[in-house]
């Protein structure tokens, strides 16, 4: 995809705008896609006539297969996994997922951050272990870490791509460590290139965060399936959703195994009671509404992709909005969520809350998203407290840990810079709904001179 040029000036462009007037005949290069009158002149936020009154399309997704899968399974009375392990929703969905993604086994959980957890506990980390992971993600990420009494250490992202940034991550590497989480997020690849050459320098676990990243592609490969072991969520929100739901996939059988064993109270498929492990088993429900989707996923799948790429070829024109960076390799996006970055300087001045009052009065509701990163949040003082950290890290290490724990660009990323649309509905619209958020915005930076009164 094409990135922005990060030389583009606010006189870069009026100078391009003037002389176009001048010209009479070149427009700017981020002009209306239809223009109207409701797209010029007040901004609705003061008043003006909203460039959007019609709502998105809604999520979750719904149809008559899954109506018809849960209905099934309300009838058959098998509503526990263990009560058919061939051919119940659960082992069906596993089954089909792992051939949708092409890798040998799935193991289905009951959320991503038990998937997550499943997936720490299954390559045997704990107390005295350091898995460095980001700071800007859900709290899902950093909770499966803490449950297995391991330490989440923090590296800082990159600005634009909003992913983990492996040169922090390098630094923050040290005896004790003995994984990498990256995060994938927003739905896209984070810079596996470069975190698979550290995992293989350092001997680390790669375990992927695909939360958020279901049918992403890098290079030819599906995301879950490049490092040890990957992790998606089903929470509601998420492409492909249950409610609450997560599953795990792997090309390492015997790695697989280990996670069925560990999620089920640590009982094997043997029924023998091997290890330490938690009730995490996924229910019929949860995989009868999972079912139901897999035949159509993949249509939704890539009209995302299509949307998100006409989006991405018009927001590269604005000046003050960045489109997510992607890394090399990245081929299909999941688009679970549509990032960018604001730049308040070229909007007037204006703060981001301004930016997002005047899209949502436009019809087009933006979120800053994540408010803190985890680094600042209190389970650091809270861990440093504990007699089990104290012990195993010792309290020398802590008080780096604590004092190290500083991720300046995730900040301002939360603080200051992030916009995005939750794009599970929203970019499953026709083109039509997707100028209608570029118009918006288009709108809001042409009348940026009003942002302020906003
Ligand atoms: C990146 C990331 N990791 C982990 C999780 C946790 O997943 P769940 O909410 O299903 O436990 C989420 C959920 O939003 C997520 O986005």
């Amino acid at each position: 995809m094409k990135q922005k040029n990060s030389n583009f000036s606010r006189r870069n462009f009026i100078k391009t705008t003037s002389a176009a007037a001048v010209a009479g005949s070149v427009m700017p290069a981020y002009a209306f896609n239809t223009k109207s009158s409701t797209q010029t002149g007040k901004l609705a936020a003061l008043g003006g006539e909203p460039v959007r009154s019609k709502q998105f399309p809604g999520w979750p997704y719904r149809d008559n297969l899954v109506m018809d899968q849960i209905k099934e399974t309300t009838e058959s009375g098998i509503w526990c996994r263990i009560q058919d392990m061939k051919n119940g929703t659960v082992a069906n969905f596993e089954r089909q997922y792992a051939e949708m993604l092409g890798v040998k086994r799935c193991v289905a959980v009951g959320s991503g951050t038990q998937a997550l957890h499943t997936s720490v506990e299954a390559l045997g980390l704990g107390p005295g272990d350091e898995v460095i992971t980001s700071p800007y993600t859900d709290p899902g990420t950093i909770s499966s870490i803490l449950s297995a009494r391991a330490l989440p250490v923090c590296g800082d992202i990159d600005r634009y791509s909003f992913q983990l940034d492996p040169d922090d991550v390098e630094r923050r590497i040290t005896k004790n460590t003995r994984a990498i989480m990256p995060v994938h997020m927003m739905g896209q690849p984070a810079d596996l290139d470069r975190f698979e050459e550290i995992a293989r320098k350092y001997q680390l676990y790669l375990i992927e965060d695909a939360c958020q990243a279901h049918f992403a592609r890098h290079r030819g490969r599906v995301l879950g399936s490049i490092g040890d072991i990957g992790c998606f969520s089903h929470q509601t929100s998420k492409v492909l959703a249950s409610g609450e739901g997560g599953s795990i996939i792997s090309n390492n059988e015997e790695l697989m195994e280990q996670c069925y064993t560990v999620q089920n109270h640590g009982t094997s498929k043997l029924g023998r009671t091997e290890t330490i492990g938690p009730k995490y088993r996924m229910n019929e429900f949860e995989g009868a509404i999972l079912l139901g989707q897999l035949p159509t996923v993949m249509q939704r799948h890539a009209l995302r992709n299509r949307n998100a790429e006409y989006l991405t070829s018009k927001i590269v024109d604005i000046p003050g909005i960045t489109q997510q960076k992607l890394y090399d390799g990245t081929e299909e996006g999941s688009w679970y969520l549509y990032p960018m970055n604001y730049n308040k300087e070229e909007f007037n001045g204006a703060d981001r809350s301004k930016f997002l009052k005047a899209m949502a009065a436009e019809g087009i509701p933006l979120s800053p998203y994540i408010g803190n990163g985890l680094h600042k949040e209190p389970w650091v003082d809270n861990i440093i407290e504990r007699r089990v950290y104290q012990k195993m890290y010792g309290n020398s290490r802590l008080k780096q840990f604590k004092e190290e724990m500083s991720c300046p660009t995730c900040d301002l990323v939360c603080d200051e810079e992030m916009v995005m649309l939750w794009a599970s509905g929203p970019l499953l619209g026709s083109l039509a709904d997707m100028d209608d958020i570029i118009n918006a915005m288009i709108k809001v930076y042409e009348n940026r001179d009003q942002l302020l009164k906003v």
